[in-house]
């Protein structure tokens, strides 16, 4: 199978008042298809920088980003919103709920904005509530919700529309480790379930024993990278 994610000779470059940053310096990277991968390194090494280029929220100073066989650059920015809204799936540290909005509400959300017919919505809606074991607090907004339960719901928004690939930074830093571990099995089964491929950046050496694919980073450039690992 063709890689899901295909970066060659990434450099981003950040630019601030007259200070240049590095932020990625020649990143080579295959990722394939229905993966548990993991992005780790140090605090300031590139992880987040390297999900926003795969999660086209950024683009790169040079080289090429390709998304599910799409070469990223040669879209225009209604094109590549569309295709981030249909293909992409993230998951943050802050969970970044919508506070008004029910634990139902925030999961069908991402369907509202393909466009999916009502019905279906609510199928799924209800399905993904009930994998990720918040049939019951479906009415809850995130306020009446634990930490472990917004970031059960944030995970049920992110994989409600089936998308390819789903970006995880850093999902389990706000998390206490047995509330932080459950979360790890819940994506580890509901990745498995849905042919869906997982990249999850981390500083926490500890979460390495769950990936398929590691991918290190340090100081932006990838150590002992694993292009093309078997499938
Ligand atoms: N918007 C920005 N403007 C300028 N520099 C930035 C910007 N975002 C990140 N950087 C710099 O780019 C480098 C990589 O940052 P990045 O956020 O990718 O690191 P990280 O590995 O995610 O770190 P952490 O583990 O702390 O989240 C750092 O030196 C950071 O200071
Ligand atoms: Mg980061």
């Amino acid at each position: 199978m063709p890689p899901v994610v295909r970066l060659t000779h990434v450099e981003k470059t950040y630019k601030a008042e007259a200070i240049e940053v590095a932020a990625l310096r020649g990143i080579d990277l295959e990722i394939s298809p229905n993966r548990f991968s993991m992005l780790i390194g140090a605090s300031g090494s590139g992880k987040t920088t390297l999900l926003n280029l795969i999660g086209c929220i950024d683009t790169p100073t040079r080289g090429t980003v390709e998304v599910a066989g799409q070469q990223i650059g040669t879209l225009s920015d209604d094109a590549l919103a569309e295709f981030r809204a249909r293909n992409i799936g993230f998951i943050f540290q802050n969970f970044s709920l919508v506070p008004v909005l029910s634990a139902y509400e925030n999961v069908e959300y991402p369907l509202l904005l393909v466009g999916m017919p009502a019905a279906e919505r609510r199928d799924r809606t209800l399905a993904m509530l009930e994998a990720v074991g918040l049939a019951k607090q479906a009415k809850q907004r995130p306020n009446e919700l634990s930490g472990g339960q917004r970031q059960r719901v944030a995970i049920a928004r992110a994989l409600v529309k089936g998308p390819q690939i789903v970006l995880a930074d850093e999902p389990t830093a706000n998390l206490d480790s047995a509330t932080g571990a459950a979360i790890i099995d819940l994506m580890r089964r509901v990745q498995a379930e849905s042919n869906t491929t997982f990249i999850f950046a981390t500083h926490d050496p500890h979460l390495m024993s769950h990936a398929d694919q590691i991918v290190t980073i340090r100081d932006g450039m990838l150590i002992d990278p694993t292009p093309g690992a078997a499938a």
